[in-house]
C-alpha cells in the first residue's frame, strides 16, 4: 500500500501548520463565504478510497473542469485540430490574464486550462452540442468524478455577476475573430460559469485523478476516456495545470496536476492510484497553499515524482 493513514495524517497535519497561509478566493463574491480551515487529502488505491480530513466537504471545481471540458473537446475533434484554436503551451501569466492572450502567437489562447482557452473550449462544444451543452459537461463530469454532481447556482450566479475580464477575455477573442461572430457570447459563459460551479468534494477528485492516471478507465473499470485522451490530458496537467507556477509545481511536487480557485487540486500520476487534496486558502498564482505543501511532503516521503 502506497498511502498508508499514518503517512496521510501526517501530510494533513502539516497542512494545518500552513492553513491560514494565503487567501479565499474573493474576486467571485460566493467563494468568500467558504469556511477557510477545511482540509482534506483522499487517494485510491486498489479500488477503495482512503480520506483524511473533510473529505465529504463539497465546494466548486473551478478550473478543474477545464480538465473535463478539454477531454468533452477530444471527444469531437483531434488535438490538430483543436490547436487551430488554443494551443498546448505553458502560461507565463496569471489565470486570466488579457495581455497574454493579446501577446500570444496568432492571438489564440496559450492553453486550454487558462480562463480564455476554456472558454473557447466551451465556445467548440456548444457549437457541437448547442442548448444540450451544460448538460453533457455534466453527465461526463458525473463520470469523471465517481458520482452523479450538479452544480451552484448561487456560485454560478456570483461568477456571472463578476465575470468582468471574462467577458473581456472573450470580446477580445471575437475581436481578433478567433470566435466567430455569430458566437451566442451570453450561452457559451453561462456555460462556462455552471460548469466552474459544479460542487465536488475531495473523494470525487481523487476519482477524477484515478480515471486519468489509470488511463481512462475508473474504478468499475468502465471507460471514461480513451488511453491517449488521459496521456493528453496528463501531459497538459504537467505543464500548464498549475498556470505559471507549473515549474515550480513540478519541482515540489513533480505530478501532472490541476488545480481550481474553490482549494482543491487534483494530481495525476502513472501508479494507478488516485490523489487529491483540498484547502480553501489559494496562493498568488490561485493554487491551495496549504493543498500544495501537502502533496510537497507527500511526494517526498512517498517517492512520487515523475521527474
Ligand atoms: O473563471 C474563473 O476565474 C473561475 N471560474 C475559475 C478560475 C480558476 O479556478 C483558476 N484556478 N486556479
Amino acid at each position: 500500500m502506497i498511502y498508508s493513514e499514518e503517512v496521510l495524517g501526517k501530510a494533513l497535519n502539516l497542512g494545518r501548520k500552513y492553513i491560514h497561509e494565503g487567501a479565499v478566493a474573493d474576486y467571485i463574491p460566493e467563494l468568500a463565504k467558504v469556511d477557510a480551515n477545511k482540509l482534506a487529502i483522499s487517494t485510491i488505491e486498489d479500488g477503495n478510497i482512503y480520506s483524511v480530513g473533510d473529505s465529504k466537504v463539497r465546494y466548486s471545481i473551478q478550473s478543474i473542469v477545464k480538465v473535463i471540458l478539454y477531454a468533452l473537446a477530444m471527444e469531437n475533434y483531434k488535438v490538430s485540430e483543436l490547436k487551430k484554436y488554443v494551443g498546448v503551451r505553458p502560461s507565463a501569466k496569471p489565470f486570466n490574464s488579457v495581455i497574454e492572450l493579446e501577446l500570444s502567437e496568432k492571438k489564440i489562447p496559450v492553453n486550454p486550462f487558462i480562463n480564455a482557452g476554456a472558454i473557447i473550449i466551451v465556445a467548440i462544444l456548444y457549437n457541437v452540442y448547442r442548448e444540450k451543452t451544460f448538460d453533457v459537461i455534466l453527465e461526463k463530469a458525473s463520470q469523471f468524478l465517481g458520482e452523479d454532481v450538479d452544480y451552484s447556482r448561487e456560485i454560478a450566479q456570483s461568477e456571472k455577476e463578476s465575470s468582468f475580464t471574462n467577458r473581456t477575455l472573450i470580446y477580445l477573442m471575437l475581436a481578433k475573430g478567433i470566435l466567430p461572430s455569430d458566437t451566442k457570447v451570453e450561452e457559451v459563459l453561462d456555460t462556462y460559469f455552471k460548469a466552474c460551479s459544479i460542487l465536488v468534494n475531495t473523494e470525487n477528485l481523487a476519482h477524477m485523478s484515478y480515471v486519468i492516471s489509470n488511463n481512462g478507465l475508473d474504478i468499475e473499470g468502465k471507460k471514461v476516456i480513451s488511453p491517449n485522451e488521459a496521456r493528453v490530458l496528463r501531459s497538459l496537467m504537467a505543464t500548464c495545470g498549475t498556470y505559471d507556477y507549473s515549474g515550480d509545481f513540478a519541482i515540489r511536487v513533480g505530478l501532472p496536476a490541476k488545480s481550481g480557485v474553490g482549494g482543491g487540486i487534483v494530481t495525476a500520476s502513472n501508479n494507478k492510484t488516485g490523489l487529491a487534496v483540498y484547502a480553501p486558502r489559494l496562493d498568488t498564482h490561485g493554487n491551495s497553499y496549504s493543498g500544495v505543501r501537502m502533496l510537497e511532503y507527500l511526494s517526498q516521503e512517498l517517492d512520487l515524482s515523475i521527474y
